[in-house]
């Protein structure tokens, strides 16, 4: 394989992006466990708790918890050994956390459950120069992604990062085959747009090298979310050569 997936990793992860229990296991009722993971953020997790993962987890669905956490080393570490014993397959981290924050989280994680993956996030796209700038940094945006890609990396051994569509592929050159890349801002070709700015097609985020796409609304929104789910996982079968 080209990246450090396995191939009964689902590589579509579905955005359930609701305010409450009832929503996202409405949308998840329609979905496939065996084709998707899916993806719990504040919004949900907050209204919700473990009780949501745990619910999701038994209708068979792995679980990325999408918290990004940013503490001192031994706070984050707590509240990742936390989720990994919860049984989430994926969770994240903040990677301006620094080092010694994701080492700390790592352990955590490899002590509970070590088949849970870490990644990281860089630089939240919503972010630009400026600022950056604001807060004291003078690199551009690129260049601080690949610093702190470094840093979670090849530093910290994080399993991967959460990244644009359009960063993948200098990550993937500068990272090599086997961190997971974790892709949002994904649009099939005619789909709305939405709020997103840089978004990418699944087939050129899977072509870029993203080895796992987050998609929202292009699945929640549509008049049929499983169809809509089977096509997009056809396109992402078709560019990984699969
Ligand atoms: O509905 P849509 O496909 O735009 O949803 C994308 C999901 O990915 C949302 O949960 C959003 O918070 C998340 N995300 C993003 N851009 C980032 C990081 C996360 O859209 N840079």
């Amino acid at each position: 394989m080209r990246d450090g997936t396995q191939p009964s990793d689902p590589r579509l992860i579905v955005a359930l992006d609701f305010p409450d229990a009832r929503a996202a296991t409405g949308l998840a009722t329609r979905l496939d466990p065996g084709h998707c993971a899916v993806k719990v953020g504040f919004e949900l997790f907050v209204a919700e708790g473990p009780a949501l993962v745990e619910r999701l987890q038994e209708m068979g669905f792995r679980v990325f918890l999408d918290l990004k956490f940013h503490d001192i080393p031994n706070t984050v570490a707590a509240a990742c050994r936390a989720a990994a014993r919860l049984g989430v397959w994926m969770l994240n981290v903040h990677a301006g956390g620094g080092l010694e924050m994701m080492r700390s989280a790592l352990e955590g994680v490899r002590a509970v459950a070590p088949q849970s993956r870490l990644i990281a996030v860089t630089v939240l796209t919503a972010s630009d120069a400026a600022t950056l700038r604001s807060v004291g940094i003078d690199r551009s945006p690129d260049e601080q992604v690949l610093w702190l890609a470094d840093l979670a990396i090849a530093q910290a051994g994080l399993d991967g990062l959460v990244c644009s569509a359009l960063e993948a592929e200098r990550l993937r050159r500068a990272l090599g085959p086997d961190p997971w890349l974790v892709t949002p801002g994904i649009r099939p070709a005619g789909a709305g747009v939405d709020d997103q700015k840089r978004i990418a097609t699944p087939a050129a985020a899977i072509r870029a090298g993203a080895s796992h796409l987050v998609v929202g609304r292009p699945i929640s929104r549509a008049p049929d979310p499983a169809l809509a789910a089977a096509r997009l996982l056809a396109e992402i079968e078709s560019a990984s050569g699969g």
